[in-house]
């Protein structure tokens, strides 16, 4: 669970369960559905520059590639073992995507160099600590007026939402997850100097409700 002198919880909570990842996630999180959502409301477009944090198996990027060839799509997750699986699926779907293994909370990005930061799966794999650093990190590398979208784990629609959602918090750790679960992220989102911060939708799932967010760092004008 440590990779230099940061800890981090793996995709799936355990490494061992990495190279099951991508089925478990597409047969139970309506995946589908819900990265076609957020990138349809990420409205990337030719030329921009996006990055994709705690990419993971890299199915996001490789969507947003194919989806805005001209697009170019930057990923970045703490742990070597799911970058190469990530790095297996762009080779096979042909698509050129740059990977880089590092932590999200110390971004090795130039501050105001990108138009898009997403994000999926991930805020809930975070300390809030984590989350204010990744926060401000996401918000130092955007261009003002850039956008930021996240789909993650959000405040239970109902209790059978709030009941299934313990199967995560099981697997992933109560500490981090249950910021996810009291609805905070949108406070700590707007905490890290972003704007019009939104609650773009409330999927059920049969882990729970996965709410996609969006905000934009504050600048002259939308990029
Ligand atoms: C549940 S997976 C989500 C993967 C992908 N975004 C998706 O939607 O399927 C969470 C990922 O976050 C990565 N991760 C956890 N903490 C991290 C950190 N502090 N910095 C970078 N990556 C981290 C894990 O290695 C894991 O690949």
């Amino acid at each position: 669970m440590e990779t230099s002198r940061e800890r981090y919880i793996p995709a799936l909570g355990y490494r061992f369960l990495s190279p099951v990842y991508d089925p478990v996630v597409s047969l139970t999180c309506r995946e589908k559905t819900f990265k076609s959502r957020l990138l349809n409301q990420a409205d990337l477009r030719h030329g921009h520059l996006v990055l994709d944090v705690g990419c993971g198996t890299g199915t996001l990027a490789v969507q947003m590639k194919k989806a805005v060839p001209k697009a170019e799509i930057v990923c970045i997750d703490g742990d070597l073992q799911i970058l190469s699986i990530a790095r297996g699926k762009a080779g096979r779907n042909n698509t050129e995507v740059r990977f880089s293994c590092c932590f999200s909370t110390q971004l090795p990005f130039r501050e105001s160099s990108f138009d898009r930061a997403v994000s999926s799966l991930f805020f809930h794999h975070l300390s809030r600590t984590q989350k204010i650093a990744t926060m401000q990190e996401i918000h130092r590398i955007l261009k003002p007026g850039g956008q930021l979208h996240v789909a993650d784990w959000g405040k239970p629609t109902g209790m059978i939402m709030r009941s299934l959602f313990y199967f995560i918090q099981i697997l992933d750790g109560f500490s981090t997850t249950s910021d996810n679960v009291k609805g905070l992220l949108p406070q700590i989102i707007r905490q890290c100097g972003f704007d019009s911060v939104e609650i773009c939708n409330n999927l059920p799932t049969i882990f729970g409700t996965m709410t996609l967010y969006s905000a934009i760092k504050p600048g002259p004008a939308k990029v």
